[in-house]
């Protein structure tokens, strides 16, 4: 597993002058390029900017032709080093782009927002969409180390964050009750270090403990089957969600299914569903749109011979996976919830 640290982005310099490497390559899009980059700009040896453009629609096979092109016009080799300064979609595609280039030159993750430093830059998933679908093509690979600091937070905008600490919020309710406490009570504008290192760690364990997510991995899942049908559903509506919205309310949903298939108590449903609602408010969709995200729930990557699984909570603080969930259980909670 990777090495992380919790230190101040400029402690770059010294990480770096501990590994040998012929040239460094630096990935940014436009905002962390203007927000980010000048904070550890000081503190790098001699590099080359790679910029790509912002956002999800850019986490696609042409940006892969532009940083792979700018590597190989520059002449990196097999000891080239690319430093991926960013959110989610750039430590996705740099960590892509680095493991195919020459079969795989090191990287390393400098994660910009909430959701890329408690979720998206540790665990070695790499890859980018293709034809539509989400995360198609990739590798697992780690990077050479992870480098957190929650200065980056100060520009990002308050949903951003928002949505980023509901994935904070899944490894509570998955794996550590006090943690979930902990979140619930506290201003998700201020998370401390302590937070995003308990926050991470969670995932951390649950990685090494099933790498390449044959098992127990799938738990980080939950939330996800929902959430992500969620945030397809209305991804080209007038108010499409972020991925942590989208799973905040995915969670809600799956958990009033944890409790209708008697995994969870009532107690704990409600406390969920009101600490949930007090930070993403509730959402409505039309009833219309039910059938589409059912559909889309049968398309989930965790589902086994025609049957949907999950992942759920057995309470607060532990989960399941691989549970097979009816249709109209499923309909029930859009129903319950949204
Ligand atoms: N590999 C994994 O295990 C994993 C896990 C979760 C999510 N993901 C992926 O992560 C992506 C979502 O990540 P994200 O939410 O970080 O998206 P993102 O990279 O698109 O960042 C969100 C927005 O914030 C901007 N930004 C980044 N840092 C900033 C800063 N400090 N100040 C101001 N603006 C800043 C970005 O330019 C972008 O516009 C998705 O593609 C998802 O599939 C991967
Ligand atoms: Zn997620």
């Amino acid at each position: 597993m990777s090495k992380l640290y919790f230190q101040k982005a400029q402690s770059i310099e010294k990480l770096l002058s501990a590994l040998s490497y012929s040239s460094i390559f630096i990935l940014v899009d436009e905002n962390t390029f203007k927000h980010c980059y000048p904070l550890v700009r000081g503190m790098l040896p001699d590099h080359t900017l790679i910029q790509i453009e912002a956002g999800e629609q850019h986490k696609d096979i042409n940006s892969c032709q532009l940083i792979w092109n700018s590597l190989s016009q520059q002449n990196a080799d097999r000891n080239a080093l690319l430093i991926n300064l960013g959110g989610g979609v750039i430590t996705d595609i740099g960590g892509f782009c680095a493991s195919t280039y020459k079969r795989g030159i090191r990287f390393i993750n400098l994660p910009t927002t909430l959701l890329s430093q408690v979720d998206a830059s540790v665990g070695g998933k790499t890859g980018i969409d293709f034809n539509g679908y989400k995360n198609q093509i990739g590798v697992f690979n780690e990077p050479e180390f992870v480098l957190i600091d929650t200065s980056f937070h100060q520009t990002l905008p308050e949903r951003e964050l928002r949505s980023g600490f509901a994935e904070m919020l899944k490894h509570g309710l998955i794996a550590d009750a006090q943690h979930w406490k902990d979140l619930v009570g506290c201003d998700f504008n201020l998370i401390s270090n302590q937070l995003l290192e308990n926050s991470v760690s969670i995932k951390q364990k649950v990685v090494e403990k099933d790498p390449n997510e044959k098992g127990l991995r799938k738990i980080l899942n939950f939330g996800h089957t929902i959430g992500h049908a969620l945030e397809s559903a209305l991804l080209n509506s007038n108010e499409p969600l972020l991925h942590g919205e989208a799973i905040a309310h995915g969670m809600r949903c799956e958990a009033s299914i944890a409790y209708e298939l008697e995994y969870i108590p009532q107690e704990e449903l409600n406390q969920i569903n009101e600490s949930l609602l007090k930070i993403y408010g509730p959402l409505k969709i039309k009833k219309a749109l039910r059938e589409n995200i059912l559909r889309l729930c049968k398309q989930d990557k965790k589902n086994q011979n025609g049957d949907i699984r999950m992942s759920l909570l057995n309470k607060i603080g532990e989960a399941n996976y691989d549970i097979a969930v009816s249709e109209n259980t499923i309909l029930n909670a859009l129903d319950n919830c949204l």
